[in-house]
Formats: C-alpha cells, structure tokens, sequence
C-alpha cells in the first residue's frame, strides 16, 4: 500500500515515544489513532503534548490555529478498533517481546491486510517480533531517537520476511516527514546502538584503571573531540538502568563478545539507585547546593582519553561496515544525525589516518591482552591496502 497524507496513522502505546512519533505525524496533516491501555497515561500524553504545541505557538514557531490543528488530528484511545482504518501502525510500547508479540496479534486481526506495521524497539529482533505475525513481511522496524519531533534520524530495518515494496513504501513515508532514513540489517543496535557502546564502555573503563575522573573524561571528549556532551553526562541523562540494560542486551546478543562487555561501576550506580539526572544523582551531583568537581584540563592526558575512546568508536564503525549492517555513508549520517557525533567515525577515521587509528588499537591489545581492543579485520586489509573508507 502507498502512504501519502491521508494515510490514517496508528501508533500503540502514548508514552514518550508514542507521543512524539504521533506529534510528527499529525504535523505532517495526517489523522492519528494513539492507542494506550492505561487511561493515566492517555491523560498524560494528551496534556504533555498540548503543552508542547502550546510552547510551539509562544515561540511563534506556528500560530495557535496550527497547533489547534495539529491537536485535533491526534485521537486519543483507549481501543483500537479504529486502527482498521490504518494504513500504518507504529508500535511504541514497554521493551517487552512477549508484551509487543501479544500486542501485535491482537492488531494485526483489527487492521486490513495491507496495512503496515512498524515497531520502534531499540533491542529486539524484527524478526522475534514479526514471528507473531501471519503476514510478517508487512512488518518491519522502524527507530526513530528520542525526542522524536526532534531528531532527524530514524534507522529502517527490514526483518528477513520484509517485502521490499513494504520498506521503499515505509522510507518514502518517513522522508516525506522531513526525517534522514539510514537502512541497518536487524541485528542487536541496529547502527546507532552499536556502534555506540564504546563511547560509554570505553570512558567507564578508563574510570575503573584510574587514568582519569568523569568530569576529566567529559572534558576532553567536549573540549578536545568537539562532543556535544560527555559519556558521563550523557549517560546521567539516559539514565544508567536504561543505558546499562542496553549493554547488557547487546552484549548478550553478541554471544558476550568482549567488546560489549558491561561495566560493574555503572551497575553499582544502578543498584545503588544513582539513576543519573532523573534520580539527583548518578556520576554527577544534581541536587540542590551540590558541588561537583573540576576536571584536570591536562592537555597531554586529554589527548590519551580522546584518541582511546575515538579508536575504539572507529573500530566498531569498522565492524558495522565489515559486516554489512549499513553502508559507509549511512554509518556516518547515523552517529552524526542520531546522537549528534561531531563527525562522522568512519569520515573522521580517513581524516586521522588508518595506519595511526590501527597502531593504537594494536598498542591497547598489546598492553591488555584483551580480545576487547583487536583491531577490525576491515581496517586492517585498508591499512594493507593503502586505501581508505571514503
Ligand atoms: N525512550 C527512548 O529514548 C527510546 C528511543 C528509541 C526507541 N525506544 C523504544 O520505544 C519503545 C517505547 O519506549 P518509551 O521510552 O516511549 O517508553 P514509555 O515507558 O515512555 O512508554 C511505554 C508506553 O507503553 C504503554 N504500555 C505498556 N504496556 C502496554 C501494553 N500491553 N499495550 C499497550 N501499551 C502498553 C505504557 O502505558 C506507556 O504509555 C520501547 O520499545 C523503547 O525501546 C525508546
């Protein structure tokens, strides 16, 4: 079925996600079915998102009659027996396989035949997923970041039974919404999630050898990498029980390839409850009158901390590249678009030099002994090469 703008727009579950994935639709004029069990929540939806259009009209950013407009087109529901008027569904409910199969079964016997179904998982398997399904190559994953309205990026990812047609149809949908579309084969992260893991694996570790302190980490990543923000920032602003769930998954998924291994100091600040900003506090002090301390603005150790961080990021790009989960381009456009890198990895890699990027890999794996820091095979038939990713 081709989508346009008067394709009727079904999303399950008003929760963060939901709620945004239903604002960008009915922006894009289309009619949206929002669908959640727990009526608290449909509240909660309906008003959060009225706050925001509200906020919109204040900064002149649309008139009132706009955001009326865009509010009206969002039905909130506690059925769906309208989704039979979908031409797409978004599912956006807990990260839950059973609870998202059950969910799917259920939509799948109210919807027309043609109608597509998207789930927006961060760390299942399209393909678990659509083992729920009768007609499984209309279904495919579709990831938008959070907050959705406002960040560009939003990964495909067909499942093995995704018809083609499905997925052009679904990409045209979401381009059309002004969104950059990267194409990633349905494996654990996708791209963005994946390629990733470093960034706070990496920091963490240089945390528990005692090379430096978070704020100091921070620092040299903002200050010297041109990061929008720190590993550590970043993941008080995630939350540590939600970013250590997805190492945790990832790893797993990798058949605990020790590349993604979890960090016992980020799971102590989730036993302990230091959730990060949502909880007052995490690596940093949120709470009133808090002091928190300084980083060491030490040139030279900054650099160590950029560059092991920045060639273990590089490897895992490599690693999406050698194994085919997207292209070079897309690997790229995701890092850079989806959690806002500064440049992208594999662009950034070029730029560096490979041999340089591969004799540091080397060195890591030399000092640790560790499987964790060996070098990609793809970096290194490049360096043999002479060649480069672009
Ligand atoms: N939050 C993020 O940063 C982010 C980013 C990308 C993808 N995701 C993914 O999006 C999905 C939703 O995440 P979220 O952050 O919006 O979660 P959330 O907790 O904000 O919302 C989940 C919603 O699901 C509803 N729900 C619970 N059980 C349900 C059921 N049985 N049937 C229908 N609805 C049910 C809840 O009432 C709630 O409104 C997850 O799969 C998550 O992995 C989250």
């Amino acid at each position: 079925m081709s989508l346009n703008q008067s394709t009727i727009v079904g999303v399950i579950g008003a929760g963060t996600m939901g709620s945004g994935i239903a604002q960008i639709a009915a922006t894009h004029k289309h009619q949206v079915y929002l669908f959640d069990p727990f009526p608290e929540q449909l509240k909660k939806s309906e008003e959060g998102l009225t706050g925001i259009l509200q906020r919109q009209v204040q900064k002149e950013r649309m008139t009132q009659n706009e955001g009326d407009e865009i509010l009206s087109r969002i039905h909130f529901v506690n059925h769906i027996n309208d989704f039979s008027k979908c031409g797409i569904v978004f599912e956006a409910i807990i990260e839950d396989l059973q609870t998202k199969k059950d969910q799917f079964s259920r939509v799948e016997a109210m919807v027309s035949k043609d109608t597509l179904l998207a789930t927006n998982t961060s760390s299942l398997s399209i393909a678990s997923i659509s083992s729920a399904l009768k007609r499984p190559n209309r279904f495919l994953g579709i990831h938008f970041f959070n907050p959705a309205p406002l960040m560009k990026l939003v990964e495909m990812i067909p499942g093995i039974l995704t018809d083609d047609q499905i997925l052009n149809n679904a990409r045209s949908l979401i381009d059309s919404w002004g969104k950059t579309t990267v194409l990633a084969k349905d494996t654990p992260g996708f791209i963005v999630n994946r390629v990733a893991r470093p960034f706070y694996g990496e920091a963490l570790r240089i945390i528990e050898e005692g090379i430096a302190d978070h704020a100091t980490i921070d620092w040299a990543m903002k200050e010297l990498g041109g990061f929008k923000m720190g590993p550590f920032e970043l993941m008080d602003l995630i939350g540590h029980d939600v970013n250590y769930a997805v190492t945790e998954s990832v790893f797993k998924e990798f058949y605990f390839d020790p590349r993604f291994k979890p960090s016992f100091t980020q799971k102590r600040l989730v036993e302990a409850g230091m959730l990060g900003k949502k909880s007052g506090i995490g690596f940093y002090d949120y709470r009133e009158n808090a002091k928190n301390r300084a980083p060491d603005r030490d040139h030279d150790l900054g650099m160590v901390i950029l560059n092991r961080i920045l060639v273990m990021l590089i490897n895992e790009a490599a690693d999406a590249l050698f194994m085919n989960i997207a292209t070079a381009k897309d690997i790229d456009l995701a890092m850079t678009s989806g959690v806002n890198y500064p440049k992208g990895l594999l662009l950034w890699a070029d730029e560096i030099g490979l041999q340089k990027v591969l004799t540091q890999l080397e060195n890591l794996q030399k000092l640790y002994g560790e499987d964790r820091y060996r070098p990609n095979p793809l970096l290194i038939k490049k360096v043999k090469e002479k060649s480069t990713f672009y």
